[in-house]
């Protein structure tokens, strides 16, 4: 049977600047979103890359003395690295200034300008070129963008539109059709409101900005950098000169994006597609924003901090699995060293790597060092992992990552406490209850494994580790990913360091 497909984005980033937390969130989200779905067999497509064009970009290469196309090559670099330092396991990276995109964009322009849906006409209004985002006077809060807060600059010049308002009335009826297209469901009413109440038509390109893909038939424009950029969640599946990638993974199971952007992605993006007559993505999930230390992250206040630093000293699953763990997606958070530390010493260090490291030693101690067989592991543990299989796969279907660590970390209390309650040291004094023993210790053994699975999409690295210890796995060998699977006869266990040795509080 063929497999499902899946197909999952990211926003592409701006390359005007190194990445920071904010972006590592969406792009580890996604990154978990992809492996716990290629682990239950889907055959996933996971797309991120970078946005590279337009007045932002000019204007920081500018500043450092470079071309643009100069710039944004080492920028993009400092992506790269950093998701490779975070373990993402991207199937693509596009750049906007890709020939394939660049090519792609430009037939798409031209085929919505052939449908009627574009028309030149004059824009005259405001501009946020840290946003990227066109402003009329009424939107603007104490004239500055109501967005970033930040100073907007005032644009008159001849613009190409798109007919945005045409689509009014097919997105309401799509909206209303498909409750959870656009999640969670607060920003998607709120969104509802929006289009109810002020959709005009969006001016798409721009005269005076030259770093950006020429109008075809007008290269006097460049295409506005939002449209040129939405377009890659297609134009990397080779639409529309090259569609075996398109007919396989389109449409889009879910575009993950951060709040700020869902007007784009949540409106201007289904008109784009309803005018191409391509069908919409599934969903559209907007997250939260993080603060550092209770501000919000800027490059003024100098706060944006790289998460290299962070996983130098903490490592990149602790990472990945603060992120998702303190804060349920969908709803903003903050970042702080002494949160990130007391979830590493609690979660991480207490609950599970000292599970591991104990039942190991009672593995040396008792079993020299060979894990037990069971004939029938204890049912009340074993069950216990199933529902939490069950519970995880549920919350994760909504991308609630951080109720299923929560439901994960639930069943490991669970297992210590198995421990607590079953006291395999007393089990061990005589041989009359050595069977016993052997149960005890073998089911143990079997939901370690079962918590290595649960955790793998979060902590791939640490899931690996589990399973080398416990003698399933080589060094360097990717996780088993078979749950409940019992073990063969006579596996070695291999004990090693601490998974998370325990942190002073700073
Ligand atoms: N280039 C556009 C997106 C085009 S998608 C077709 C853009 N780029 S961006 O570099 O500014 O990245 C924005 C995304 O980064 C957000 O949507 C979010 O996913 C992530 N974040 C940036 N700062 C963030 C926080 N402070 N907190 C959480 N995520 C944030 O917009």
């Amino acid at each position: 049977m063929s497999k499902q497909s899946f197909y999952l984005t990211t926003p592409i980033y701006y390359v005007n600047d190194i990445p920071h937390i904010g972006h590592s969130y969406t792009t580890i989200a996604a990154d978990v979103l992809a492996r716990y779905k290629r682990a239950r067999n889907f055959d996933v497509f996971f797309l991120t890359g970078t946005d590279e064009h337009g007045q932002k970009i000019q204007k920081a290469a500018h500043a450092c003395n470079k071309s643009p196309l100069e710039f944004v090559n080492d920028v993009v670099e400092k992506f790269k690295t950093l998701w490779d330092d975070l373990n993402i396991s991207y199937n693509d990276f596009i750049r906007t200034t890709e020939e394939r995109h660049c090519r792609r964009v430009k037939k798409i322009f031209q085929k919505i300008l052939e449908n009627g849906d574009i028309y030149l006409g004059e824009y005259e209004g405001w501009y946020c070129i840290p946003c990227e985002s066109f402003w009329i006077e009424s939107q603007l809060k104490e004239k500055k963008c109501p967005e970033c807060n930040r100073p907007v600059e005032r644009v008159k010049e001849k613009n190409y539109f798109f007919r945005l308002s045409k689509y009014q009335k097919r997105l309401l009826e799509y909206y209303d059709k498909h409750p959870s297209f656009v999640q969670p469901e607060s920003r998607r009413n709120e969104l509802l409101q929006r289009i109810k109440s002020q959709i005009e038509d969006v001016s798409i390109s721009r005269s005076a900005v030259e770093w950006g893909i020429p109008v075809p038939s007008d290269p006097t424009h460049t295409i506005y950098v939002w449209i040129d950029a939405l377009l890659n969640y297609i134009t990397a599946l080779g639409y529309d000169d090259d569609l075996q990638l398109f007919q396989t993974y389109w449409p889009a199971s879910v575009h993950i994006i951060g709040k700020e952007i869902l007007w784009f992605h949540g409106v201007i993006w289904p008109a784009i597609l309803m005018s191409l007559k391509i069908d919409l993505p599934f969903k559209i999930f907007a997250h939260g924003w993080w603060t550092v230390e209770g501000q919000k992250i800027s490059k003024s206040l100098g706060n944006a901090i790289d998460p290299h630093k962070i996983i130098q000293s903490y490592g990149t699953d602790a990472y990945r699995y603060f992120l998702l763990r303190e804060v349920p997606f969908g709803l903003d958070g903050n970042f702080s060293y002494s949160a990130l530390i007391h979830r590493i010493n609690s979660d991480l260090s207490n609950d599970l790597g000292n599970l591991l490291q104990r039942t190991l030693t009672m593995i040396e101690k008792y079993f020299q060092g060979i894990i037990p067989e069971v004939s029938r592991a204890d049912d009340e543990l074993s069950g216990a992992s199933r529902v939490t299989h069950d519970a995880m796969e549920r919350e994760m279907d909504k991308l609630q990552f951080s109720r299923s660590l929560e439901i994960i970390w639930e069943f490991i209390g669970r297992t210590n406490k198995f421990i607590e309650d079953k006291k395999p040291w007393s089990l061990a004094k005589t041989s009359a209850t050595r069977p016993q023993l052997s149960t005890v210790i073998g089911t143990l053994a079997q939901a370690i494994k079962d918590i290595s699975v649960f955790i793998y999409p979060f902590m791939p690295t640490t899931a690996a580790e589990i399973q080398r210890q416990l003698g399933i796995i080589e060094n360097n060998q990717t996780p088993r990913l078979e749950f409940q699977q019992s073990f063969q006869k006579g596996v070695i266990i291999r004990k090693g360091k601490p998974l998370f040795p325990r942190i002073e509080p700073v």
